[in-house]
């Protein structure tokens, strides 16, 4: 799908990733509407390029729909949907004090899974009022944020493992329920990048986590995963997956 004139909507877009790649479709011609926590940075954030912000926590799941109707007002239309809002919990199945409690494990699935889920589905309905574009009949883009957590999930992150693995599953079952709308839909699972949720971890610790990466052996850049949101966008061909941008990493169990 062109990129240029397009409506699309980034959930996370005040901070991380779903800054980085907000900026990217805006600076390649896209109308572009942030969507965060209400003390999140997205005012700021949207006001440099131009763009709209709405305030909202995705595990409202009645207030993520009325702010997805609100920006999709205000753009005029959408067409691309991309969450990168989400984040885990650390603790083990059987800890020191007792089983994994219910509570965090759920609370980690809202967050993740069902959030993404309820902003998917609420974006497909609004996309499927667009006119078809030319070659191929496509509606819409929905990009996803899964994890290779989500394949090698390391001690302590069982409740973040299990939602960004729905995450990754949910993606072709959507791309197949939407296929006959010309939606596609895409997870990126993305392996330790460089973030607003890893800035406070120790160098060492850093260093540690991405020695068994290919190549480069460093965290990932916000920019090097919006580079990968756009090029999903663009190309018509990729659909129904969850891709690793991973730098050939694999994690080990810690
Ligand atoms: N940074 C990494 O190493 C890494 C690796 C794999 C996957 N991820 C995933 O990537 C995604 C983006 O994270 P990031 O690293 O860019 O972090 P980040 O903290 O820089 O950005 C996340 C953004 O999501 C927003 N957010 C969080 N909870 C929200 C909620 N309930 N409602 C609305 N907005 C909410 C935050 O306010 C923030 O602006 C997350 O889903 C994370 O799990 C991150």
């Amino acid at each position: 799908m062109e990129i240029k004139g397009k409506k699309a909507v980034v959930f996370g877009g005040a901070s991380g990733m779903g800054r980085a790649t907000a900026e990217l479709l805006a600076a390649r011609g896209a109308e572009v509407a942030v969507l965060d926590r209400p003390a999140s940075a997205g005012a700021e954030v949207a006001a440099v390029f131009g763009g709209s912000f709405h305030p909202v926590d995705v595990t409202e799941f009645e207030a993520t729909e009325n702010a997805l109707a609100e920006a999709v007002d205000a753009l005029g239309g959408l067409h691309v949907s991309v969450t990168t809002a989400g984040g885990g919990s650390v603790r083990r199945t059987l800890g020191k004090d007792g089983p994994h409690d219910l509570e965090t494990f759920r609370r980690v699935l809202d967050l993740n899974a069902v959030a993404t889920f309820n902003i998917s589905r609420l974006a497909a309905a609004h996309m499927s009022r667009n006119e078809p574009e030319d070659p191929d009949g496509e509606r819409g883009v929905i990009v996803n944020t899964s994890s290779i957590a989500a394949f090698e999930g390391q001690i302590g992150q069982v409740a973040y493992s299990a939602a960004k693995a729905a995450i990754a599953g949910m993606s072709l079952t959507m791309a197949r329920d939407l296929g006959s709308l010309g939606i596609r839909v895409v997870a990126i699972a993305p392996s330790l990048f460089e973030t607003g949720a890893t800035e406070k971890i120790p160098a060492e610790t850093r260093a540690a986590l991405v020695k068994d990466a290919a190549f480069p052996r460093r965290l990932g850049r916000p920019e090097e995963y919006a580079r990968l949101a756009l090029a999903v966008v663009d190309n018509p061909m990729l659909n129904g997956q969850c891709l690793r941008l991973d730098a050939g990493q694999r994690f080990g169990p810690r």
